[in-house]
């Protein structure tokens, strides 16, 4: 069967995550890509995790200190856009995943931004190993959700085919707005 958007997202990640690797979990929410990054990059590796709601963070922290990988994760309570004050210059990373959108069962108004998405991906790029992917699954059935798949969509159409492979994934016949998933692979 074809796989969600959510679970080709991971099946991406882990075909390109190894022991050791550095990762950025982008909006880390309530932790589960956290949790599946920090086990994909074993005890040698390091997960940068970030979001602005304190509510995410708390619920990550939990999610990791249960799971006893806290210690290989940096879990920043601040926006993605930030995230190149967080990176050694030249620590490489294999791999990023954005989840676009709200906070499940939390403030609804409290939203990604198609600026600031844009500014962490440029950055990102920036730091991005060879073979390695940046995932965005872009969840858009609230207000500013269109614009900001848009905007997503817009970028990913410019990078230069020289520099990456970008794939968009999506399910055409499905109701209720399912997330788009879109994975950029540099060359
Ligand atoms: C769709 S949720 C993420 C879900 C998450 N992957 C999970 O496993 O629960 C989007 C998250 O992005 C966060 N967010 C919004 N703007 C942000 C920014 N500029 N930088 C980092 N996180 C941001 C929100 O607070 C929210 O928690």
């Amino acid at each position: 069967m074809l796989k969600t958007a959510l679970h080709f997202s991971h099946q991406l990640l882990k075909e390109c995550v190894k022991n050791g690797d550095t990762v950025v979990d982008a909006t880390m929410g309530n932790g589960h890509d956290t949790l599946f990054l920090a086990e994909l990059v074993g005890a040698s590796g390091k997960v940068h995790a970030f979001d602005i709601q304190e509510q995410a963070f708390n619920a990550t922290r939990q999610r990791l200190t249960e799971a006893k990988l806290l210690d290989r994760v940096s879990l920043h309570l601040t926006g993605h856009e930030y995230v190149l004050d967080y990176l050694q210059p030249d620590e490489r990373i294999q791999a990023a995943i954005f989840n676009l959108g709200y906070l499940p069962n939390s403030d609804k108004n409290c939203i990604t931004l198609p600026a600031t998405t844009k500014q962490a991906l440029d950055s990102l790029l920036t730091q991005l190993s060879a073979k390695g992917r940046i995932i965005v699954v872009s969840y858009y059935g609230h207000v500013g959700g269109k614009e900001e798949l848009q905007a997503v969509d817009t970028y990913c159409q410019s990078l230069p085919q020289e520099s990456y492979n970008v794939l968009k994934y999506q399910f055409i016949n499905q109701k209720n707005q399912p997330p788009i998933l879109f994975c950029i692979e540099k060359k």
